[in-house]
């Protein structure tokens, strides 16, 4: 493992075309080793098309992609020894049990078989998989299968491993506890891309974040430097009476000299605010107009408007398993 190479990846104008659809369309991507990195963007964005060309599983058309300063085109091979990809493990055998996967693992990276079985049980239970460990894995749903596929990239802790969606489809318990393994991972040495659609989790988890549309990377920086890029704070005011909603979105726009870009919905209105110190006139001048107020906030942007704002169009919360390549396992062969 090469310690001393600052970045863990290196991908310059990276390029896929599937027939005549541009699924990733030049993108760069610098992830500092020791890192989480996010790629951050809505279903068909080209997320898992990049993560694949990182990870050697699909050839790029064009530009270059260096692993630890390794070429994934031209040294796939030790490329592939350094990274691990969630979603190529689980499925080894559909047949056997958990355990019994976990047990295979361990013991073609040379664990002895003690060891392999030690380690097995260790994982199972720290996932919370235990009870399910000698079921056969065609029984498992998805979210234990999940759980599976990272407790199996544990076993070797490869220096940069490929999270994709790690989470998505998650209960809540279950998605914090991913999110303290990844967290574990980094602190232990490991390097972390991960992709999500959920804000929440690359503002939760990543040091930087690349946000990614049409298959193209339209923002890159540190959450907070994404979010101060679209205003440092945002309102948020509700009305008690429907009927002052007007009134109270012309208060809006002429105290705090924002164009009309003020939306409201159900009685909501949001508006960005370049200080959170323009609040005390708007309260005067909304209670000078007769309005009544039932809800006000000012605080941060959230990524959501961040990614509102850069795109024009928002992030759908669903993502549609249909859409993930089934064939990546297939295509690894190591
Ligand atoms: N093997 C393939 N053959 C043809 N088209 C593909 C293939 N893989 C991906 N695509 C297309 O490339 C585009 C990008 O897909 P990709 O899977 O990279 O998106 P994504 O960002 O991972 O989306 P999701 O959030 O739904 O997983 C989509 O339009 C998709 O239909
Ligand atoms: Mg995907």
């Amino acid at each position: 493992m090469p310690d001393k190479e600052e970045w863990a990846v290196e991908a310059r104008g990276l390029k896929k075309t599937f027939g005549d659809n541009h699924a990733v369309n030049g993108v760069d991507l610098n992830v500092r080793a020791g890192t989480i990195y996010g790629v951050l963007g809505p279903n068909g964005a080209g997320k898992t098309t990049t993560i694949r060309m990182l990870a050697t599983l699909l050839r790029p058309d064009a530009g270059t992609a260096r692993i630890f300063g390794y070429d994934a085109v031209k040294e796939p091979q030790i490329v592939r020894q350094l990274i691990g990809v969630t979603g190529q493990y689980a499925s080894v055998d559909e047949s056997l049990s958990a355990t019994e996967n976990l047990i295979i693992f361990s013991r073609l990276l040379g664990l002895g078989r003690a060891e392999a079985r030690r380690k097995a049980a260790e994982l199972l239970e720290e996932f919370g998989l235990t009870e399910a460990a000698k079921r056969p894995l065609k029984n498992f749903s998805g979210g234990m299968r999940r759980r599976l596929d990272l407790a199996a990239s544990l076993i070797a802790q490869p220096p940069l491993i490929f999270l994709d969606e790690p989470t998505t489809g998650l209960d809540p318990r279950t998605r914090a506890q991913m999110w303290e393994t990844i967290r574990r991972l980094v602190k232990t040495g490991s390097t972390v891309l991960l992709t999500t659609q959920y804000l929440d989790e690359a503002d939760q988890l990543a040091d930087r974040i690349a946000v990614i549309d049409r298959g193209r990377v339209v923002a890159e920086g540190t959450v907070d430097e994404l979010k101060a890029s679209v205003g440092n704070s945002s309102l948020q005011l509700r009305v008690q009476n429907s009927e002052d909603i007007r009134n109270a979105r012309e208060i809006v726009e002429q105290v705090l000299k924002v164009r009309s870009n003020v939306s409201a919905e159900a009685g909501k209105i949001t508006a960005p605010m370049a200080e959170a110190d323009r609040v005390t006139d708007l309260l005067i001048a909304l209670r000078t107009g007769g309005i009544r107020l039932a809800e006000i906030s000012v605080q941060k942007p959230t990524l959501d408007e961040v990614f509102l704002t850069i795109t024009g169009h928002g992030v759908k919360e669903n993502a549609s398993p249909e859409t993930e390549p089934s064939n990546a396992a297939e295509e690894m062969r190591v």
